[in-house]
């Protein structure tokens, strides 16, 4: 068993990410380092993840009082409602800040127990074990906590930091291929904002890892993924400027999801898929990168039969749509929109750099085919 260790240092925090195939087993070891008080574990359990992890971790921890629970995942458990509800079943079990709370699921799960971990008694142990892509190269990265609010996603939240996190790839085998994708979509982006040949060996292992989902080549492809995100989140934890880059394709996609009033026609990773290209194109119009750098980035969705055509879904009514959707985005700080886009692979330009009207994009995105 070969494990991959990131560790995660920065002004609030000291953590490791761990990354591989069967790795459970390490987790009592890390407890008794990390967490020697504590006596009560509460495992949030999403209803997805095979029941055979559970009674796994069950077995590994039974040296605890172990609590489980577990839920059917929507953005619809990110609500206070359901905050207050597993936070006042912990206060009355006497839950303490010696205690943990792990999180076994993909990002929805993981943002909101991580937000009851951090707002019971001020904060209690958390691990995070993410069991879809996506959450495994994103969302347990980086401290974000959150909720969603009547006035959009991940509005209420808190930054918090887990005490682990645990990536085993075997949780990926029972993933739904969209969900595979969603998290992909991540990847790539990871491998297009930082200079470190990483866009060349996706190019190579895409394949493997989206059709026969390759053990080695997923633990490969999450740990160099995490490090993309680690550099920047050590570099900017607050999200004052420079983490900004991580928004590559999603200011674009964001809008995608409020337009389609965030059904399943288009998740969220497909969304991000699109947006990156939209950005791509976008930064060949304004002449930030070359039609060479374009059309590398074509040839991969090409060769993993990755949709990245706005016009299959959208009329150009819709495009203005999402246009004015755009212009809500939470990382806009004035009236203009805020976009990252591609100087070349591994690079982007700079937060804050490019930055359009509403109209101004209206009509530039006019000329994208
Ligand atoms: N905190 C952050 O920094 C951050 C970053 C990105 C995204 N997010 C949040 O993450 C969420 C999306 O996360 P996601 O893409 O993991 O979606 P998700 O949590 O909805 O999981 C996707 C689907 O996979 C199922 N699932 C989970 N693990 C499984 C497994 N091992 N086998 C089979 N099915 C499994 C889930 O039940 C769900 O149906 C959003 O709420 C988003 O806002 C947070």
């Amino acid at each position: 068993m070969q494990i991959k260790k990131i560790r995660i240092k920065n002004l609030t925090s000291d953590y490791s990410i761990l990354i591989g195939n069967n790795i459970l087993n390490t987790i009592p070891k890390k407890i008794n380092k990390l967490c020697p008080q504590a006596k009560k574990i509460a495992i949030v359990l999403d209803k997805k993840v095979p029941s055979k992890f559970k009674k796994k971790l069950k077995k590994i921890l039974e040296k605890y009082e172990v609590y489980t629970f577990e839920f059917v995942t929507s953005e619809k458990l990110k609500s206070f409602t359901n905050v207050n509800r597993l936070a006042e079943k912990l206060l009355s079990k006497n839950f303490n800040r010696s205690d943990i709370l792990i999180a076994v699921g993909g990002g929805i799960l993981g943002d909101f127990s991580a937000f009851v971990a951090s707002i019971v008694k001020r904060g209690i142990n958390f691990i995070n074990i993410p069991t879809t892509l996506l959450s495994q190269v994103d969302s347990s990265i980086g401290g974000k906590t959150g909720v969603n609010s009547s006035f959009g996603k991940n509005l209420i939240g808190t930054f918090y930091e887990p005490k682990l996190v645990i990536s085993d790839v075997s949780f990926l085998k029972s993933l739904p291929k969209r969900e595979i994708v969603c998290g992909y979509a991540e990847i790539l982006k990871h491998s297009l904002i930082v200079k470190n040949n990483f866009f060349r060996w996706l190019k190579i292992n895409s394949k493997e890892m989206l059709e026969k989902r390759n053990q080695n080549i997923l633990t490969s492809a999450i740990y160099k993924s995490c490090k993309v995100k680690v550099f920047f989140v050590n570099k900017d934890f607050r999200e004052k400027g420079l983490r900004m880059t991580l928004n590559f394709g999603h200011t674009f996609a964001h809008a995608i999801e409020a337009k389609n009033k965030f059904s399943k026609k288009i998740n969220h990773g497909e969304a991000v898929l699109i947006g990156m290209m939209l950005a791509t194109k976008l930064s060949y119009i304004k002449r930030i990168c070359t039609k060479k750098t374009l059309e590398d980035l074509k040839d991969i969705y090409i060769k993993n039969n990755i949709n990245y055509d706005w016009n299959k879904f959208f009329t150009k009514r819709d495009k203005n749509k999402i246009v004015d959707f755009m212009n809500n985005d939470k990382k806009n700080n004035d009236k203009k929109i805020n976009l990252i886009l591609l100087k070349n692979i591994g690079k982007t330009t700079k937060p804050g750099e490019y930055k359009f009207t509403n109209q101004q994009l209206k009509n530039t995105l006019i000329k994208i085919n």
